[in-house]
């Protein structure tokens, strides 16, 4: 049976919290392997501990499926042990470019949806998962500049080009998606389209995982995927939503700033579950990549 439920983002201010508490909430972890690589000491030590308890699911933040500069093994090879040590049913990361000419910026920068972009992203996409020899799973991001969607079908669907050009990416490559909701919900407002209707879009038999996290609303009413807030109730109703169409995925609650105590994210993670329950109840458990 492949993992399920609701999973939490081990971090280093509440990774021992959570694995003292253990709560009934929460049934698996995510971690960033670019914390652990080529380091020991206690980050090493609380990932040791939590794969007694729980499967571990990686999630990274450098792979970049929209840089146009060739990968170095440098990168790809101690990440592709990483993963097998860990057994890891896939590994994920962004869509989006990080960085050019040899220079990362560290933050996720977005990508435009046009048919150029389209190639490099399945190349690099494909090449990435060949040589990690592991599944791999794409995800959306939010981005804060109306996107570029110039090229065919895409053209004239404003904020839904987005999905299009997923759907189109992953049909390319026979990929995997992972599916952060929060993301869709701070773009559709940002940007002015149904949230529902993205879903709607996407070929949602290949999500493997889904992402929820909170955001802030500035003053001037933009919304920044902060990850540093609750989840707020539209993403719940959105994640209610799609559900029941993905299948019985692991749901991860991310929480990477302004971390609260822990009984704080386990109501969250409760919430979470209870939600997870009540839309998955007629759904089949899904297999695992
Ligand atoms: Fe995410």
């Amino acid at each position: 049976m492949g993992i399920s439920g609701i999973g939490i983002g081990l971090r280093m201010e509440m990774a021992e919290a959570l694995l003292e508490r253990k709560p009934d909430a929460v049934s698996w972890v995510e971690v960033h392997p670019e914390n652990y690589l080529l380091r020991a000491g206690k980050f090493a030590d609380l990932l040791s501990v939590a794969r007694e308890d729980y499967p571990v699911i990686t999630h990274g933040l450098t792979m970049s499926f929209g840089c146009v500069t060739p990968f170095e093994n440098e990168y790809l090879d101690p990440l592709k042990a990483f993963l097998k040590d860990i057994k890891t049913p896939w590994h994920s990361d962004h869509m989006c470019f990080g960085g050019a000419h040899g220079q990362m910026v560290h933050d996720l920068l977005p990508i435009p949806f046009t048919d150029e972009a389209l190639d490099v992203v399945c190349a690099r996409y494909t090449q990435a998962r060949d040589h990690l020899d592991h599944e791999l799973a794409i995800e959306n991001v939010s981005y804060y500049a109306p996107p570029v969607h110039n090229d065919g079908a895409r053209a004239d669907l404003g904020g839904l080009a987005e999905a299009a050009f997923l759907t189109e990416m992953l049909e390319r490559t026979d990929g995997k998606l992972m599916l952060d909701v929060n993301n869709v919900y701070v773009n559709s407002q940002n940007f002015g389209f149904d949230p529902r209707a993205f879903f709607d879009l996407l070929p949602l038999d290949r999500v493997v995982q889904m992402h929820v996290a909170g955001h802030q609303v500035r003053k001037d009413g933009l919304r920044i995927d902060t990850h540093g807030e609750p989840i707020c109730d539209e993403v719940f109703a959105l994640l209610e939503y799609v559900l029941p169409k993905t299948g019985r995925v692991p749901v991860l609650l991310e929480r990477d700033n302004n971390i609260p105590s822990i009984d704080e994210l386990i109501a969250e993670a409760e919430m979470l579950s209870a939600i997870y329950t009540r839309a998955t109840s007629e759904t089949p458990a899904k297999v695992n990549a």
